[in-house]
């Protein structure tokens, strides 16, 4: 009978990026071409579990039987990472990783920065178990992110930046309690993963001068939030994602995530701003959903909007996953 000890167990929040990260410097060690601020979704998690196996290699399976299924892509590239961390610390025990999120895994929305946390997490506790030390969160952030970028952002709330020094949570911006609604407009897999999608922008003749135009939004977004400008805050959050995609559209040959729906939601919620000069904070990731991020006090707002979405479109609304934060 396996003893408890022979299993470990690990969560982590997915986030989403306000100021993109999209293109890399260094392929091999997820190195970013610009520095990205995102806000951590407490309420989107994944769940790991690793269980000590007498089979001759790593395997993956769903956890409690969720409705989880990856690709055979995803599933190697998962035990790849697993496998890195096993290698670097000379780790020689075999696992079964059981994974699940807390989310619908089927709708597109970006999992792997709370997938590949989660597992580098779950893996560290087993390695402290058995090594008696507890590794430094900067390496298990660094190592993370060799996983997934993306990843090394969700290790602090709410705020955080990912720069060339490293990754921090940034705490003066106040703002640490907002509301993310996701308006699930597609919800296929995407037939270019975002780790392509790294690759290809380089193509794009926008790309030379993006690093500058990513810094330059990074330092106004914190000025706009910090001196609690929120329609500034929209507008350089607006202007971010456009730039991520158009990006992606002026690739060569280009690609492109958006829908004629996604185009909908967003001339409604454009709408929105200029009907009542307020409204929600508007990004969207490689992929059709729009994310929206509201203050506390725009309640009502948040009610109005779903009422005009929820007739097409699946919702997510951080307001209903009371207890997992
Ligand atoms: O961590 P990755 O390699 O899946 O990159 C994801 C990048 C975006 O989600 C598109 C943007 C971001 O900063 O999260």
């Amino acid at each position: 009978m396996e003893s408890k000890m022979d299993v470990w167990q690990a969560s982590a929040p997915s986030n989403i990026a306000l100021i993109k990260y999209m293109g890399k410097v260094d392929k091999e060690n997820n190195h970013p071409a610009n520095s990205s601020l995102s806000y951590t979704l407490e309420h989107l998690r994944t769940f790991v579990q690793l269980e000590k196996s007498s089979q001759d290699q790593d395997t993956w399976q769903p956890l409690e039987e969720a409705p989880l299924e990856l690709s055979d892509k995803g599933k190697k590239r998962y035990l790849a990472h697993l496998q890195f961390l096993k290698d670097k610390y000379n780790y020689k025990k075999i696992f079964v990783v059981k994974s699940k999120n807390n989310f619908p895994s089927d709708c597109g929305l970006a999992s792997s920065a709370s997938s590949f946390a989660a597992l580098t997490l779950a893996f560290y506790k087993a390695l402290k178990e058995e090594s008696g030390v507890e590794t430094p969160l900067a390496e298990k952030i660094e190592c993370s992110r060799k996983g997934s970028g993306s990843s090394c952002r969700s290790f602090f709330n709410s705020w955080v930046q990912w720069d060339e020094q490293g990754v921090k949570q940034v705490s003066n911006i106040g703002y640490d309690d907002l509301s993310h609604l996701c308006i699930v407009v597609n919800r296929d897999k995407k037939t270019i993963s975002s780790s392509e999608a790294h690759q290809r922008v380089l193509q794009s003749a926008l790309f030379h001068s993006r690093a500058d135009r990513a810094e330059q939004r990074l330092k106004e977004l914190k000025d706009a939030l910090i001196q609690k400008d929120w329609a500034w805050a929209y507008q350089i959050s607006w202007a971010e994602f456009w730039d991520m995609h158009s990006l992606f559209e002026t690739s060569q040959p280009p690609f492109g995530y958006m829908t004629s729906e996604s185009l909908k939601v967003l001339t409604s919620l454009r709408n929105h701003w200029q009907h009542n000069h307020d409204g929600p904070l508007v990004t969207m990731d490689a992929g059709a959903n729009v994310h929206l991020l509201f203050r506390k006090d725009q309640g009502n707002q948040i009610n109005s909007i779903k009422d005009s979405f929820t007739r097409n479109f699946a919702l997510i609304d951080s307001r209903d996953f009371n207890g997992y934060v």
